[in-house]
């Protein structure tokens, strides 16, 4: 079949291209893991679009690969080496269809970027609380596909929590419409769970009828110094409790990432509290007109005469409020900077992050002694970022030759603390391996009948979460 005059009549010129130098950066993942190679990058001008080309994509045998904004961290958005995967781009579904401030909902096309959808719940006093360091470019679309998590996740949930339904296009064609902004519909299966997380395997989300909350009114963000993970535990208990449960970020940084982000990363300011060993920032947020930052000062100023904390600085201004926040979100720019990583992306039970820190930093002095441990993130959902940075002076052949063996006794602890060795960046290509390997045999065997179910002939993101025949 000649494959590009058809899908050129199937839906227009402008949905197909096949220029190498202008797909050159959706064939490449965001961390370079993964390069493909694909026929063509299509982009529908819509819903009917998706529907058309998957139709005929099923009828053909043809794999199609979803991609957003390209900013995962697993490579589910990158097509396998063949060169016979098509590249889905929802890039052109940008609207936004409706924002019903009465409702607290909006309706967002996949490709509309996550921070367009925060600006037209701002616009109408609202708030969409999904924040992710990408939300300049990442898309809805794939923060749906993943299920992201990012540093609201304490206060508002996974994206799974925020949506209240989908709009989804199958793999033969057919479109699955729930656009309704209902609380309550307790009618069978919850289909939109089902794909939101499923990266793309199960069906393409084409729009999202998402939740909103009311717009804070009143913000305190404090960055604090504190010895050891152990005292975030406590602190996070005390001030979900003097808050009324109004933490929404909780983000840990150990001095070695505050380090690396102040020496490499152009514009990062020095917070001004004293060093330790560890940092938090901290934001208490409210819908009402009240003193946050009196409150969060009260709670800290305790915390340091009982030696949880040993200093904090409370924001003072917008400005300074970005410049805690952008220590924060720029870590892992730092540590790309910093030369070559080897991540792990877990989560244990949030009281037990203290054990398996101390746990895991043992393990990685013993096995991969040319690293140093950069764990950072978002503590208050029990998801580290467990990193490491090679050390200066060491062969990266070796640093590197320790991934595996690392990664084994990382996942086994993990595995041991009954927690998750991918807590937000879901299995893409990456995991499918570490999936089969800790996910119960039961549920594996459950997910590929669904797979089954929904793509008989394994068009959609083949070899994506699971492997494909
Ligand atoms: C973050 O929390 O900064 C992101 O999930 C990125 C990372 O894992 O490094
Ligand atoms: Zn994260």
């Amino acid at each position: 079949m000649d494959l590009i005059p058809r899908l050129v009549a199937l839906l227009g010129e402008d949905a197909v291209q096949t220029d190498a130098d202008i797909i050159a950066s959706t064939l490449v993942d965001h961390r370079k893991l993964y390069r493909g190679a694909t026929p063509a990058v299509v982009s529908p001008r819509d819903t009917a679009g998706v529907s058309k080309l998957l139709a005929f994509c099923t009828e053909h045998g043809i794999a199609v690969v979803p991609q957003g904004g390209n900013t995962g961290y697993c490579g589910a958005a990158t097509p396998d080496e063949s060169g016979r995967q098509l590249v889905l781009s929802l890039r052109r579904l940008d609207r936004i269809r409706r924002v019903d401030a009465d409702n607290f909902c909006l309706v967002a096309e996949a490709g509309c970027t996550l921070q367009r959808v925060q600006e037209a719940a701002e616009a109408a006093q609202r708030l969409f609380p999904l924040s992710l360091g990408s939300e300049g470019s990442c898309q809805i679309g794939g923060n749906l596909g993943t299920n992201a998590g990012g540093t609201a996740v304490l206060r508002y949930g996974m994206t799974r929590e925020l949506v209240f339904g989908l709009e989804v296009v199958l793999a033969d064609g057919c479109v699955l419409s729930s656009l309704s902004p209902l609380r309550k519909d307790n009618t069978g299966y919850d289909l939109k769970g089902l794909f939101v997380g499923s990266e793309g395997t199960l069906g393409v989300i084409t729009a999202a009828c998402l939740k909103l909350f009311p717009a804070p009114r009143s913000i305190a963000t404090a960055w604090v110094s504190i010895p050891e993970p152990a005292a975030a535990i406590t602190l996070l208990s005390r001030l979900r409790a003097a808050s009324g449960d109004r933490v929404s970020t909780f983000e840990l940084v150990p001095h070695v990432a505050l380090d690396l982000v102040l020496r490499l990363v152009p514009g990062a300011r020095d917070p001004g509290t004293s060093r330790a060993p560890w940092y938090l920032l901290v934001e208490v947020t409210s819908p009402a007109d009240e003193d946050l930052a009196a409150l969060l000062e009260s709670t800290l100023s305790e915390a340091i005469e009982q030696g949880l904390a040993t200093d904090a600085a409370i924001a003072q201004s917008g400005t300074q409020r970005d410049d805690f926040w952008g220590l924060r979100e720029t870590v892992p720019e730092a540590q790309r900077r910093a030369g070559g990583s080897l991540k792990h992306d877990i989560s244990v039970p949030v009281a037990a992050l203290p054990d398996f820190i101390e746990r895991g930093s043992a393990l990685v002095r013993a096995i991969a002694p040319e690293g140093y441990l950069v764990a950072y993130g978002h503590v208050g959902d029990g998801n580290l970022h467990f990193n490491l940075n090679q050390r200066e002076g060491t062969e990266t052949g070796a640093f590197l030759s320790r991934e595996l063996p690392l990664k084994r006794a990382v996942h086994d602890l993990v595995a041991e603390f009954g927690g998750s060795f991918s807590a937000e960046h879901g299995i893409g290509r990456l995991k499918v391996g570490e999936l089969e390997r800790y996910a119960q045999p039961e549920e594996l065997a459950v997910m590929r009948r669904i797979k089954q179910a929904l793509d008989p002939k394994g068009i959609l993101n083949p070899g994506k979460v699971l492997r494909a025949d």
